[in-house]
């Protein structure tokens, strides 16, 4: 196993991505990580109370560890991966785990941000630390230069207060915004919401779950080809997203229980919210915060749709996909099905060939395939 160090503010880390991996392209930490740490050092804070907010793989956390810490992410991974790499350095801060839809119960000194992958989910949480900051609180965004925009500066500017940035420094760059805007009193959870096609049901989404505001192509295809033939037992939809793959299985098996799983806690806020709305009976339906389906035991599930995904943060990689598979596999009973969408070129029946020894093509067009696998 690749192990990766990080010499900063005389602190030597040994900090890996969860789940460890030996491709020197998926390094824990990045430039705007250091620039912050830097200048967090230059502050010379006796003590302080942090909220950190997107902490990829608990850089900020393990470096920051003698301060009070807020730690907030919508991923799971994100949270394995720091308590992971606090274990590694044997560090044992106070250090409280918020989910992203949970805000600190108090006022912090500093907030430190790093800039999420869309604005949607960048104006939630502007949102949210607008909710808690008081006007001495230091609210200090980081990210590569190149993903700083004007439309997120004007965020920052309209939650927070007067906004400025720093110079780039190894292509990244900070934002200090002063908090001068008085508390918003409107709800900070952003929903968008649009009807599913061809059905009466309504598809919600907090913000920043995967296909914000329409119905992703590849699921398109996967909805023309849900199995409908299960008298009951137990439908998993892996990566569920806003939940959309299993409320379909859920409508044409109505005897089926479904369970949705996905590592980001707004979509399976989102898929809840969306099987509240459009089912009555909820007893059917289970969820779950979680990477992959580690925690779930051999031999149980009937069926487990998937439209997985091919990126992590911005690096494509194919390793979430093998692991969903090689879960899926464990996870099934013998004779249980794994169906799949995805890119043709992603080559995805070559995976399902090795873990399950057969794969049949069920539908395709132009630039999918959708693809099943039987647990012999
Ligand atoms: C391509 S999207 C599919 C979403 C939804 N099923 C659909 O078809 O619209 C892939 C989903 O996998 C989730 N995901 C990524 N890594 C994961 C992991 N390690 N464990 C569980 N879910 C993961 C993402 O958060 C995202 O919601």
């Amino acid at each position: 196993m690749m192990n990766t160090i990080l010499n900063i503010n005389s602190q030597e880390l040994l900090l890996n991505r969860f789940p460890k991996s030996n491709d020197k392209n998926l390094q824990a930490w990045d430039s705007a990580d250091e620039y912050v740490l830097q200048h967090i050092a230059e502050l010379n804070l006796d003590s302080a109370n942090i909220l950190i907010i997107n902490d990829t793989f608990g850089t900020l956390a393990c470096a920051l560890n003698a301060y009070t810490l807020h730690w907030q992410s919508d991923s799971h991974i994100a949270k394995c991966a720091v308590e992971q790499n606090l274990e590694d350095n044997q560090l044992t801060p106070n250090i409280t785990f918020l989910d992203s839809l949970t805000l600190p119960a108090t006022a912090p000194d500093i907030v430190l941000i790093k800039l999420p992958k869309s604005n949607a989910m960048l104006e939630q949480q502007l949102h949210q630390i607008n909710q808690v900051m008081t006007p001495n609180t230091q609210v200090i965004g980081l990210a590569k230069a190149k993903d700083v925009h004007t439309s997120g500066l004007k965020l920052f500017q309209k939650y927070i207060g007067e906004t400025t940035t720093s110079l780039a420094k190894k292509k990244s760059r900070l934002i200090f915004a002063k908090p001068t805007v008085s508390k918003f009193d409107d709800n900070a959870e952003k929903l968008v919401s649009w009807p599913l096609e061809g059905t009466e049901v309504t598809i919600s989404n907090h913000a920043g779950v995967f296909a914000n505001t329409q119905l992703d192509i590849g699921a398109r295809l996967m909805l023309e080809n849900i199995p409908n033939n299960l008298d009951d037992g137990y439908a998993i939809d892996l990566g569920c997203g806003n939940g959309v793959l299993g409320l379909m299985v859920a409508h044409e098996n109505p005897q089926v229980t479904v369970r949705f799983t996905d590592e980001s806690y707004m979509a399976v806020a989102s898929a809840r919210l969306n099987c509240e709305n459009a089912f009555d009976d909820q007893d059917r339906f289970e969820f779950d915060w979680h990477d992959c389906l580690s925690n779930y035991d051999y031999d149980q599930a009937d069926l487990i749709i998937c439209n997985p995904p091919f990126h992590q943060l911005k690096t494509v990689t194919d390793h979430i996909a093998w692991q969903m598979f090689n879960d899926a596999f464990r996870t099934l009973k013998h004779g249980g099905k794994l169906r799949i969408v995805g890119n043709r070129h992603l080559g995805y029946h070559i995976k399902l060939q090795r873990i399950f020894d057969n794969c049949t093509t069920i539908a395709s067009n132009s630039k999918f395939v959708i693809l099943e696998a039987t647990k012999p």
